[in-house]
């Protein structure tokens, strides 16, 4: 990362706080002790994101194949003014928010409407988050950012830190990047409904979600001809191997992805190329695994409309508005908080 993050905390116009529920680390744990001591072996895909994860996640984005960033990106570059008018926000909330490239176009609008505009932004990655503020402090002379470091659920409890206020709102939450879509049901059904009872009646979700399209293309963009996916998502076992004193060797698995029509999903696995006994410190633990034994790193789900649908119902989100590219091929709705 090129920011350094102590430099970027001391500007007037930035703040970072850490925003936990539960400690990071005792997380991984609970994670890796539930996912990961048997077959079948899974872990949540936060863990991807360390800073080389992060870095990795950004050179995917680059990657020719990788098509869902592009999409928003033109979707967001188009249509922020609009975005902006219909939720009259003043203030602008982003979870999981990265590199905050694309939200570049948000704030932009976001100028033109406020003196002084606001922008809050959450990751789980510390260096992500600092480097994002310096670039945009030194884009936009009178933008605000707060940012809270964190899981998502802890980013809404902690919200009320740093928003809140009658001169905060309207705010515009925004979950990009079709995040949303590396949940299973359940679990997204549940993160929608926890930002819904965050928001005041006045508040608007945008939403961006990955859309159902031809296999190739799904196939294609998780599994890039330079291999960017691939060191993405064998640098989980880096972080594993730091985090809980592991010794997976990186060499002894391989990158795969396919496109599971029956979940309408991309799954990304970790295959093993051959046995091997895996140590680990903490928790404790030895791990034989199978050659061709496969570890699910992540799901990334291709939404129907149906789908969309049923999602929002279940969370009590109303739909407002969207903007969709050719085809449907990916969708930004703009939503509001329903009534109960
Ligand atoms: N919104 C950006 C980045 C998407 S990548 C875009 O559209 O390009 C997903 C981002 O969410 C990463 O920066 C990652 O660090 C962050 N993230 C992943 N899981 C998270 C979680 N549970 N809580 C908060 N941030 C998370
Ligand atoms: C962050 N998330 C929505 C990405 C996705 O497409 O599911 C992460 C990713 N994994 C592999 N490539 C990109």
């Amino acid at each position: 990362m090129s920011a350094d993050p102590s430099s970027v905390s001391a500007l007037p116009r930035y703040s970072r706080r850490v925003v936990e529920e539960r400690d990071a680390h005792a997380e991984l744990l609970a994670d890796f002790r539930a996912g990961m001591l048997e077959a079948p072996r899974t872990l949540p895909p936060k863990y991807f994101y360390d800073a080389r994860g992060s870095q990795l996640f950004d050179a995917i984005c680059d990657t020719p194949e990788y098509y869902p960033t592009r999409l928003e990106a033109d979707l967001l570059e188009r249509h922020a003014d609009a975005i902006l008018e219909a939720s009259g926000a003043r203030t602008l909330f982003e979870l999981g928010s990265g590199t905050s490239r694309k939200t570049e176009y948000l704030l932009a609008a976001l100028e033109g409407r406020i003196a002084q505009p606001h922008y809050i932004a959450n990751d789980v990655c510390a260096e992500i988050l600092d480097e994002a503020g310096g670039r945009l402090l030194q884009r936009f002379g009178h933008l605000q950012v707060d940012s809270l470091c964190g899981d998502y659920a802890a980013a809404l409890a902690h919200l009320g830190d740093v928003s809140g206020s009658p001169a905060d709102g309207p705010r515009l939450f925004a979950f990009l990047g079709s995040s949303l879509g590396n949940f299973e049901d359940a679990e997204a059904a549940g993160l929608l409904q926890r930002i819904r009872e965050t928001m005041n009646p006045e508040d608007r979700l945008l939403l961006g979600l990955d859309r159902v399209k031809p296999r190739p293309v799904l196939e294609a963009a998780y599994n890039d001809a330079a291999g960017v996916t691939a060191a993405f998502n064998l640098n989980l076992l880096s972080v594993l191997n730091t985090e809980l004193g592991a010794d997976f060797d990186a060499d002894g698995f391989e990158h795969r992805a396919p496109f599971v029509e029956e979940h309408s999903r991309i799954e990304m696995h970790l295959v093993a190329r051959r046995d091997q006994v895996v140590h680990v410190s903490e928790p404790e633990a030895r791990l034989e695994i199978a050659e061709g034994e496969a570890i699910r790193t992540e799901i990334s789900r291709k939404f129907s409309r149906e789908a969309v649908d049923r999602l929002l119902a279940a969370a009590g989100l109303e739909h407002e508005t969207e903007w969709s590219a050719p085809e449907e091929w990916y969708s930004l709705f703009l939503l509001r908080p329903g009534a109960g």
